[in-house]
């Protein structure tokens, strides 16, 4: 029997107040669901084993808090990441348009060896609302902007119906762990 090493990926979730980053990760790791909105201050990590090809990976995923009264992270929160979820909301404008505000931030905080290869993800989440009548950010929209950044992959997302979030999540334990 081969003696495997289990791997420890740190993942920082990022983006505006309510566009879901705590629903998402609700969904993922407690296949749980919650229509009421509890503001997520300071920042907390769930974990979740996962095996990838023939490694076993653990997923330390950390929620932050997208009010800024309640973001109190200091730089080593951020040192040691191993992939950047950014989520925004397809029904927000503004949650797009601060996208461009959260990269920035995160790669000055985390300060990664190459900054240009580090792997972030983008999820458009609530898909689901008014059966995507109200959304404002179109999907090329999206994926332009990721391209604009060097190719960042990018997931459309429903916490609610549990729309696309296991694979995001594979894609973001991939990145991780090619990263690591
Ligand atoms: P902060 O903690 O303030 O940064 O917010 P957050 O990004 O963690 O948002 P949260 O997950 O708390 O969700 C905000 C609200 O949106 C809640 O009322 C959720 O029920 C709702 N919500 C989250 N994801 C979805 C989704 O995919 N579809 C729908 N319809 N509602 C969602
Ligand atoms: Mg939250």
């Amino acid at each position: 029997m081969s003696v495997r090493r289990r791997t420890l990926l740190k993942v920082i979730v990022l983006g505006d107040s309510g566009v879901g980053k705590t629903s998402l990760m609700n969904q993922y790791v407690h296949k749980k669901f919650s229509q009421q909105y509890k503001a997520t201050i300071g920042a907390d990590f769930v974990t979740k084993e996962l095996q990838i090809d023939d490694k076993l990976v653990t997923l330390q995923v950390w929620d932050t808090a997208g009010q800024e009264r309640f973001q109190s992270l200091g730089v080593a929160f951020y040192r040691g990441a191993d992939c950047c979820v950014l989520v925004y909301d397809v029904n927000v404008l503004r949650s797009f348009d601060t996208l461009d505000n959260w990269h920035e931030e995160f790669l000055k905080q985390a300060s990664p060896s190459d900054p240009k290869t580090f792997p972030f993800i983008l999820l458009g989440n609530k898909v689901d609302i008014d059966g995507g009548n109200s959304r404002v950010v179109s999907e090329k929209k999206a994926k332009d902007w990721c391209a604009s950044k060097g190719s960042i992959p990018y997931f459309e997302t429903s916490a609610k119906e549990d729309y696309n979030v296991d694979a995001a999540f594979l894609c973001v334990a991939k990145s991780a762990l090619a990263n690591e």
